[in-house]
């Protein structure tokens, strides 16, 4: 049987893991996978997560089975901070899901449960999961246009273009906010002018919001997925806690589905049939801790407060950046960086010179000239912008 398997395409990302590994050099740079670094390298837990870890570990007495969507805790606390009170509860039903990949997959199964021929749009270019996961689960896909090569933001009269072609009940796949892997985003004004095109095709959103707070801020980032909440007959949100709570290997996500309230029972049943049919129960321990920090006032302060000197320090390194990169190119090429938000930029270099980034320079970024903004510290920003200005000046 086993004879009968073909080699799987290699994830770009977790390949470009394996080749930092393995690089010998002491000055070796990593600005690949999509993972927070403090300005001494570390990914560390944050302080609420280990306060409360502490606290279950005093306070647990049992590891029997939690629910099957998940502790009811956890999904109403983590909805109503991604939702607000934009969406009457009636209307939501979620499920706990392992991470946020987990949530899209789900999404997805779900989509594919209940109109198998429907079309999912993504964003070109999008997170490489997501076009991977739509074929594996033999789902019809199409692109609409997202970035602008020249001006490295988003090209919004091709994807307004593109998006006017949506058919009704198509699916449209939109990053809520740090938009992965380009780091432009739509401001205010464009989203509702997508919302409104969206509603009139009668699409339904698809909503990935994995980098909550890592943007504009916890709330400023939710904006535009509560407005899609708000102005959609059905919109499915899939929403990870790996970042923002830096919690990445404990798995924790959710997949809420926003729907008539005559029908919560029903699209309930069947999120809860395909966490059975997957994995049965989600992973609880990531889930609990999330829920711990979000009902406890004190941990919930201490929380933000951390996340928020992550943001900041996210957004000083892009400033810094985009100052570097002005000095060593002796021009406003790259300034762009500095209006990007989110972990990620897509720089617009060309794959040979990202090669020899990483063979000349032990420089490791995506293939696509994705960096990650977190991987750099002030001592590594003007060696990345001298060795872009070698490779690109
Ligand atoms: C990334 O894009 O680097 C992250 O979302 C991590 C991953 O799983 O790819």
């Amino acid at each position: 049987m086993f004879d009968q398997l073909k080699a799987q395409p290699q994830d770009k990302i977790l390949q470009l893991i394996a080749m930092f590994r393995d690089d010998p050099r002491t000055t070796k740079i990593d600005l690949g996978v999509g993972v927070y670094k403090d300005a001494t390298g570390l990914t560390p837990v944050m302080r609420a997560v280990k306060a409360a870890e502490k606290k279950l570990w005093e306070t647990e007495t049992t590891k029997t089975y939690t629910g099957l969507a998940g502790e009811p805790a956890y999904n109403a606390a983590l909805s109503a901070m991604i939702l607000g009170d934009a969406v009457p509860t009636d209307r939501l039903a979620s499920i706990a899901t392992p991470g946020g990949t987990g949530a899209i997959r789900q999404a997805l199964e779900l989509i594919r449960l209940a109109t198998p021929t429907a079309t999912v749009w993504i964003s070109n270019p999008t997170w490489p999961n997501h076009p991977s996961i739509i074929k594996f689960l033999g789902m019809n896909m199409a692109e609409y246009r997202y970035f602008d090569a020249a001006t490295r933001g988003v090209d919004f009269v091709g994807l307004m273009e593109d998006l006017a072609k949506v058919k009704s009940g198509d699916v449209v796949l939109l990053h809520g906010c740090c938009h992965n892997p380009t780091g432009a985003n739509l401001d205010g004004a464009q989203w509702d002018q997508v919302i409104t095109l969206l509603a009139q095709r009668g699409a339904i959103p698809l909503v990935d919001l994995a980098y909550q707070g890592f943007g504009d801020g916890l709330t400023e980032d939710a904006a535009a997925t509560r407005k899609i909440a708000a102005a959609f007959p059905e919109v499915l949100i899939a929403a990870s806690c790996s970042k923002n709570f830096g919690i990445y290997r404990e798995r924790t996500g959710i997949l809420i589905g926003i729907g008539a309230a005559a029908g919560k029972g029903v699209l309930q049943g069947n999120l809860n049939f395909l966490n059975r049919q997957n994995f049965s129960f989600p992973p609880d321990h990531g889930a609990r801790l999330v829920t711990m920090i979000l009902e406890d006032a004190a941990l919930k302060a201490d929380w933000m407060a951390e996340l928020e000197e992550v943001r900041l320090n996210m957004l000083t390194l892009r400033q810094s950046l985009a100052d570097e990169l002005r000095k060593a190119t002796n021009s406003d090429r790259f300034d762009f960086v500095a209006s990007h938000r989110g972990m990620f930029s897509r720089l617009g270099l060309t794959e040979a010179q990202v090669n020899t980034l990483r063979e000349d320079h032990a420089i490791y970024m995506v293939g696509d000239s994705r960096i990650n903004i977190a991987g750099l510290n002030a001592r590594t920003v003007p060696i990345l912008a001298a060795a872009i200005a070698q490779v690109a000046g």
